[in-house]
This record gives C-alpha cells, structure tokens and sequence, in this order.
C-alpha cells in the first residue's frame, strides 16, 4: 500500500526519529543513486523558493528524474483543467508527487487522487509537514534533543502553516511548553489549542516577548502571510508587528536557536544575521537531507 505524507500526524514519533537518523546519514553522504530510473513529479500551483529547490536538490541527488510545474500558468491549469484530471495525469507518468497548492485540503484531495505517493509540501495555512521535519531536525541538531524544550511562535500563527505542524509534531515529546506571541487578528487557531488541550501540554499566549524571551530555547519567527489575507488594509496594520533585533538577544539563553522557515522580510533584522543564535539559513540547507530522508522513507529504499 502507497504512504503518502500529507498532514505531519501521518507520521509515527518513531517516523519522525527514523527521518532525523536519515537525515543525519544524507547530511553525511548526500549523494546516493537510490532512485535511479524513477521519476518525480515537482507540481508547485503556488510560489516557493526553498521547498521546490531543496526537494529538486533532494530528489537529483538520489539519483531520480524531475519533470514538474512551478508556475501554475504555464500549465493546462490555466486552461481550466481540474486538480483531479492533472493529479490522474501525473500519477501515470511518475513514480511520486511532490506538490504545494494554495487550497487547504488539496494534498489530501491529491493523494486520493493519485496511485503513487503524494508528498504535501504545503497546502493553503493548513499543513507543511516536510518543512517541520527538517525543523525538527534543526532542532535536534542544535539541542542535542527534543525534549523538555520552550518553544516561542512568534508573529503569523493564523496563516503560518509551519507553527500548525511544529507544535502537532512536538507534542509527541516530552515535556513541551509553547509560547505563542501574536496580534488578536493572527493567534494561533482554536483548534490547535485544544489540541494542546487535549494532550495536557502548556501553552501561554502574549501580546509582546521581550520581557520573557530569556526563558526560549527555541525563537521560531514566521513571517505575516500576506498572500492569504482577504482584506489589504488589515494586513497594512499588522505586516510589522514584531521585529527581532541583534540587541534583544542579549538576555537570552546560551542554547537558544532562532528559526525561520523564509521568506523573511521584515520580522528578523538583518543585524540579527551573524549572531551565533541566528539558525534560519542553515536550517534551510537542512531541507536538502531531511527532503532526502523523507523521500527515502516514503519509498522504502532503506
Ligand atoms: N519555507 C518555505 O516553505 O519556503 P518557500 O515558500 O520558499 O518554499
């Protein structure tokens, strides 16, 4: 039976493991011709510069074939034709599906569609599930763990799909506590909080974090999703609401990580970049090793 990763809770804690182990294998030796003969399909009807590259890198240096769409305009999308038919199309012509589309729901609509595997490399401000595995990745690289850890979300948590996925998938360790820092108009959904709820795990929610960002392990900064917002006014008032400077790192901890998933534009100064707790541009070279991991896993080649 084909596995398709379409929302991060498809994935075992012992999945998850699995992947990070592989990735530290593909971060050591990245070239591997696992999958040469095969085709994969790169279908991006939305805009993205990390995801589509590193799973290209990924998916070259495993040895596969790429054919693909990364402008939706370019393609019989333009003409009308359905996800369903485009989605039965490729399904005959690769042997996986990578794609990223701009309704919520589409990846699994996808993955019922298609007779190969389907990988969700986002749909809509629902789901990014590879983005949080090389996140966790980042993590345990730099932790050492993925216990016990503060977590601070910080800006988009409305439309962030990153932040939706990070905290389903760390909520399968121990001991978690998360910080959500958001304006009223972008807090973190209902019902990821009675998720958390449901799991017994802490969670608080803030206006402002300079007066508590001694106490972050992790500081995961998302940027305010214009692109998902109805009303261009709203958007106008919110698009700068947190900023983090070089100089509001002075009181924090040794270990702390900043994260960002990027594009950034206004959320990280760029004053932040060479400090030693900036994480974000490697932590997108991490999206090469865990997109190899994970489409190694969903292939069972090892
Ligand atoms: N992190 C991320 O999804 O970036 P892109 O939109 O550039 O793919």
């Amino acid at each position: 039976m084909k596995r398709d990763l379409i929302s991060i809770t498809d994935y075992s804690k012992e999945e998850y493991l699995k992947i990070m182990d592989l990735a530290a294998e593909f971060e050591a030796n990245p070239n591997q011709d696992l999958l040469q003969g095969k085709v994969v399909a790169s279908l991006f009807f939305e805009p993205s510069t990390r995801t589509r590259l590193s799973f290209e890198t990924a998916i070259s240096r495993l040895g596969a074939r790429i054919i693909g769409i990364a402008d939706p305009g370019s393609s019989s999308t333009s003409k009308g034709e359905t996800l369903h038919d485009t989605i039965k199309m490729v399904s005959n012509y690769a042997d996986l599906i990578v794609m990223r589309h701009p309704l919520e729901g589409a990846a699994r609509y996808a993955a019922e569609v298609s007779h190969v595997p389907v990988i969700n490399a986002g749909d809509g401000a629902n789901q990014h599930p590879t983005q949080t595995l090389l996140d966790m990745y980042s993590i345990v690289k730099t932790q050492g763990t993925l216990d016990n850890l503060n977590i601070f979300m910080v800006g988009d948590l409305k439309y962030g799909r990153t932040v939706h996925s990070l905290l389903m998938a760390m909520s399968e360790f121990e001991n978690p506590i998360f910080n959500f820092i958001a304006p009223p108009e972008l807090q973190m959904p209902k019902e990821y909080k009675m998720f958390l709820r449901e799991k017994g795990i802490r969670f608080f929610e803030h206006r402002e974090f300079t007066d508590i960002i001694s106490e972050a392990d992790i500081i995961y900064m998302t940027r305010v999703q214009k692109e998902r917002f109805s009303d261009p006014i709203e958007y106008e008032q919110v698009k700068n609401v947190y900023i983090l400077r070089n100089a509001m790192l002075e009181k924090t901890k040794p270990n702390v990580k900043i994260l960002h998933p990027l594009p950034r534009v206004n959320e990280i100064h760029t004053d932040v970049d060479k400090n030693q707790k900036a994480y974000y541009f490697e932590q997108a070279r991490n999206g090469v090793f865990t997109r190899e991991a994970i489409i190694s896993h969903i292939m069972n080649l090892k």
